[in-house]
């Protein structure tokens, strides 16, 4: 049998690993949250649920892909054969998000090449959503195809081919580049935004503490969904990369090294957001909490534009802004290419990997156009809510399903205290067999009721059902049916 490729060092797996984690999930969604859920308090369950939800899971995931040396789908077919179908539903989940997350990428590159002459001008939100998006009425009207847009998106597609094409040769020396760079960047705007005026109001705005917010419970589902989206889980990513690993390699401390860093950045970028944030509260007299009101695409694309250019060297700081974006989001989506592509070379070995990673981004390509069209938005932003609140979910509860009380944790406890440094204790069982199911399945009730009360943004029926119900369902029978036949 042919030997599985490895990674050229332990630090570059960790390298590839953050740089997964690591994505615009950390740089707008997370200040996002904290600023709509009690500031500085919104730290509390986010972190409760870092410790509770996410180093348990990672350090599973880490687990079952370097014992079972191979992808998500085969690895939950060496627990049991007819489980491979939460495999495939995990890289399912992940390619549909990254057939939109490209496309979120592709705004970026437009972006930036429109920072040197910061062409959005006074009006950021008409630029964005007239000139870059073409933005139609309403769901239901598709209009045409962007072709900037679209032009964007073969650029961005064949950057993240050329990342992967060689499998984890290839991700193993762009990883070099894409996970320091964009903390470098950060850094540079987190030291521009600090020492603006105004910035000091924008840092308390972030962390000083709202504890009524706490009795919420959207608080704490959202920080619950945060932490999966952020560590990149249910995707079958992180199997995929440990399954590269020799399986004597660390466990624990590789996973919670990883964990900790991605939450660190992200509070860390928080600073530089608000900083920016509370400069532009000042200088336009608009209030911070108006501002931060502002979530993903437009704080990224309408806000933060406004905010940048009302600084000194504003085209310098702009295309700092849209490459870090760009080199954040690359390793992520790359990631997730990896995640598809190691599943089908498992099962065909004989294709080479670089014409399976060819045709996983030709498809991703395609799968993202429509969200190329000029209901774009509204497509992505409905698919993003169903993919993430409901897939990576259901895939999550059934990965601890299969481990807890299938495969045996315990089991798995031993393998991991074997090969790591840091010795895990009996509480991570409890964690993987109830706390976890528990918690994850009260997510999935909150989420549901709440969207069976009031259709998610008040889009159509016919729309939430395309673009959301029917390919979740979609992926949860396709997975259901691949198990139901999967052979020894
Ligand atoms: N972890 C990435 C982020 O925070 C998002 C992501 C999720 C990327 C799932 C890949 C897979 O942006």
């Amino acid at each position: 049998m042919k030997q599985r490729e490895r990674w050229p060092s332990k630090l570059i797996f960790i390298f590839a690993a953050v740089g997964s984690a690591v994505g615009l999930g950390n740089v707008w969604r997370f200040p996002y949250l904290v600023g709509k859920y009690g500031g500085g308090a919104f730290l509390i369950p986010y972190i409760l649920m870092l410790f509770i939800l996410g180093v348990p899971l990672l350090i599973m995931e880490f687990a079952i892909g370097q014992k079972m040396q191979v992808g998500a789908v085969g690895s939950f077919h060496k627990i049991e054969r007819k489980l491979s179908g939460i495999g495939l539903g995990a890289v399912l989940c992940g390619f549909v998000v990254v057939s939109y997350y490209a496309v979120v990428m592709s705004w970026c590159l437009i972006y930036f090449f429109h920072s040197f002459a910061l062409k959005w001008g006074a009006s950021t939100k008409d630029f964005f959503y007239d000139k870059v998006l073409h933005i139609s009425k309403g769901v239901g009207d598709i209009g045409f195809i962007s072709v900037e847009i679209i032009f964007a998106l073969v650029v961005v597609w064949t950057l993240i081919y050329f990342a992967v094409w060689k499998g984890v040769k290839s991700v193993g020396k762009v990883v070099l580049v894409t996970m320091p760079l964009p903390v470098i960047l950060l850094v540079i705007l987190f030291i521009r935004g600090v020492t603006l005026p105004g910035a000091m109001e924008g840092i308390v705005f972030y962390l000083k503490p709202d504890f009524a917010a706490l009795l919420d419970t959207e608080v704490w589902s959202a920080a619950m969904s945060q932490i999966f989206f952020t560590l990149s889980l249910a995707f079958g990513i992180m199997i995929a990369y440990a399954s590269y690993q020799h399986e004597s390699s660390d466990i624990a401390k590789t996973a919670i090294i990883t964990s900790l860093v991605n939450s660190g950045i992200s509070i860390f970028a928080g600073f530089a957001v608000f900083s920016t944030l509370g400069h532009m509260a000042a200088a336009s007299g608009v209030s911070i909490a108006e501002l931060a009101k502002e979530s993903g695409p437009s704080l990224a694309f309408i806000v933060f534009p406004k905010a940048l250019s009302l600084i000194p060297f504003a085209p310098f700081f702009s295309v700092v802004f849209f490459v870090m974006l760009i080199a954040l989001g690359i390793d992520s989506a790359f990631s997730l290419v990896e995640a598809v592509s190691t599943v089908i070379h498992d099962r065909y070995p004989h294709i080479r990997k670089q014409d399976i990673s060819l045709y996983v981004c030709v498809f991703g390509f395609i799968c993202g156009i429509p969200f190329t069209t000029f209901a774009g938005l509204y497509n992505l932003d409905i698919t993003d809510h169903f993919i993430t609140n409901y897939g990576l979910v259901i895939v999550g509860l059934l990965e601890v399903w299969a481990v807890g009380w299938l495969y045996g944790v315990d089991k798995l406890r031993k393998y991991i205290n074997q090969v790591s440094d840091i010795k895990i204790g009996k509480w991570w069982n409890a964690a993987i067999k109830f706390v976890i199911p528990v918690c994850l399945l009260i997510l999935l009730t909150l989420t549901f009721l709440n969207d069976i009360k009031t259709p998610y943004e008040g889009y159509p029926q016919w729309a939430l059902f395309g673009f959301g119900w029917l390919i979740l369902i979609g992926v949860l029978l396709i997975s259901f049916i691949f198990s139901h036949f999967s052979k020894e």
